[in-house]
């Protein structure tokens, strides 16, 4: 098995089969196919209006000229309730098109949002929109699974693309994509949302800034507990569409945090992962993943993650002059963060709300203005280097070393 760059095939193999690996073979007894769980289809395929989703009253307009004009590939929960809204506050971004394969709904949205007709597409018909001059960048806002085909396809028709975390589900995967971005001389941003929210902009700041003193320990908690569902019916639970368990979608929040809080890569990683027995949601996924990363500096990330647990988003940053305290941490709205260096100071650096737009318009100066991104394709491949490490940690039951780059020594 390929251990340094893991093709998307190795990586479902790898936690597919082996009873050898001590979190499968010590935690779960049963495979999908064995509890009866059916599987979902690795391909693009329109689902159903979520239910109560806010429409603008007005179709929003582009506010500039120079407008960059974006089609969002996926009308799911997060495109429909969170970014579409968003676009009204963006300065130098709008809504140019829609791709769905729920043309009902695309006809819904599509009138809502004032995008034509002809700019509704689905995803059969996708490839013409490289004549499309009102699309320059596609929103990839798809199962994690299908970002790589799509941000592919993207890039064959010419298009920019926001792509959603994870960037992919292997490091292979986010190789492709970077190559396809290079080859057709096009931006790639992933859209790590708190890269333009205020209060984790702030901590970044603190702590570079040493407001704790040096960082000793990164303590990060992404848990909630997931409803009765089987793969086919939640992505999420899927490993061919979702990845190995929660890290991927939610734990991966602890693992940019631990990063741009210490400002280091770590030089080891040792995880845990843990997979209950008979229960069809786990049929495929891990529900815990617990990390350890060990920086150069000394200081320690500890990194939990599940499926099945509690609601929290929590980050804290202990050092030796103080800590900071942030929960929730990185939520679309209603942040908190607290440091205590001897007194407890409430800090509100701002609305962080503004993370939506925020990516938005970086990616249209980026490409109106021909300037680096933020977020790039290299920092989405480094997460998915560290997440596979991480998963192959719990699966050997041993310490990895790392490369300042994310890849795995030896
Ligand atoms: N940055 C963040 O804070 C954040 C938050 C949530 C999610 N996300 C990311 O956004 C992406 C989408 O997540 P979501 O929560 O919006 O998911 P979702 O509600 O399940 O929506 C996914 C949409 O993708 C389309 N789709 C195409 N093929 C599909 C398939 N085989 N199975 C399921 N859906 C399929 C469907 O749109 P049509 O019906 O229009 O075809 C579906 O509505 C993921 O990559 C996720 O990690 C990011």
């Amino acid at each position: 098995m390929v251990i340094a760059t893991p093709s998307r095939r190795d990586v479902l193999q790898f936690t597919a089969g082996a009873g050898a690996l001590p979190w499968l073979a010590a935690c779960a007894s049963a495979t999908g196919d064995e509890l009866g769980v059916e599987m979902p289809e690795l391909r693009a395929v329109g689902q159903p209006m979520p239910q109560g989703v806010p429409l603008p009253e007005t179709p929003p307009l582009a506010k500039s000229e120079d407008s960059v004009g974006f089609a969002i590939v996926g009308l799911g929960d997060y495109a429909l309730r969170q970014m579409m809204p968003r676009f009204v506050n963006a300065r130098r971004a709008h809504i140019a098109a829609v791709v769905t394969g729920n043309a009902e709904k695309g006809d819904i949205i599509g009138a809502a949002y004032g995008v034509p007709e002809d700019a509704r597409y689905s995803y059969e018909n996708f490839a013409e929109i490289a004549e499309d001059d009102r699309v320059d960048a596609v929103y990839i806002v798809l199962p994690s699974g299908l970002h790589m085909e799509w941000t592919e396809k993207a890039f064959a028709a010419g298009k920019h693309v926001l792509c959603e975390k994870p960037m992919a589900l292997s490091s292979a995967e986010c190789e492709r994509m970077i190559a396809a971005a290079e080859q057709a001389h096009r931006k790639l941003m992933i859209a790590y949302r708190c890269h333009f929210e205020p209060f984790n902009l702030r901590a970044m700041e603190l702590m570079r800034a040493q407001a704790v003193g040096d960082i000793r320990v990164i303590r990060t908690d992404q848990h909630y507990r997931a409803g009765p569902a089987t793969p086919a019916q939640n992505w999420r639970l899927s490993r061919a569409l979702g990845g190995q368990g929660p890290l991927e979608d939610y734990g991966i929040y602890g693992v940019q945090s631990a990063l741009y809080l210490s400002g280091e890569m770590p030089e080891s990683i040792v995880a845990r992962a843990y997979r209950p027995k008979d229960d069809p949601r786990f049929s495929e996924i891990a529900a815990y993943v617990g990390t350890l990363m060990q920086f150069p500096s000394g200081a320690v990330a500890q990194l939990s993650t599940s499926y099945d647990s509690a609601g929290s988003n929590r980050a804290v940053v202990r050092g030796t002059g103080g800590t900071l305290t942030m929960s929730p941490a990185t939520s679309y709205t209603g942040n908190r963060m607290t440091l205590d260096t001897g007194t407890a100071e409430i800090l509100e650096p701002g609305d962080p709300t503004v993370q939506f737009a925020g990516q938005l318009d970086h990616l249209a100066d980026a490409i109106r203005d021909d300037i680096a991104v933020r977020t790039s394709g290299e920092m989405g491949l480094r997460d998915v280097r560290l997440m596979e490490a991480i998963y192959l940690s719990a699966a050997e039951d041993r310490i990895i070393s790392m490369n300042p780059d994310g890849t795995m020594k030896g």
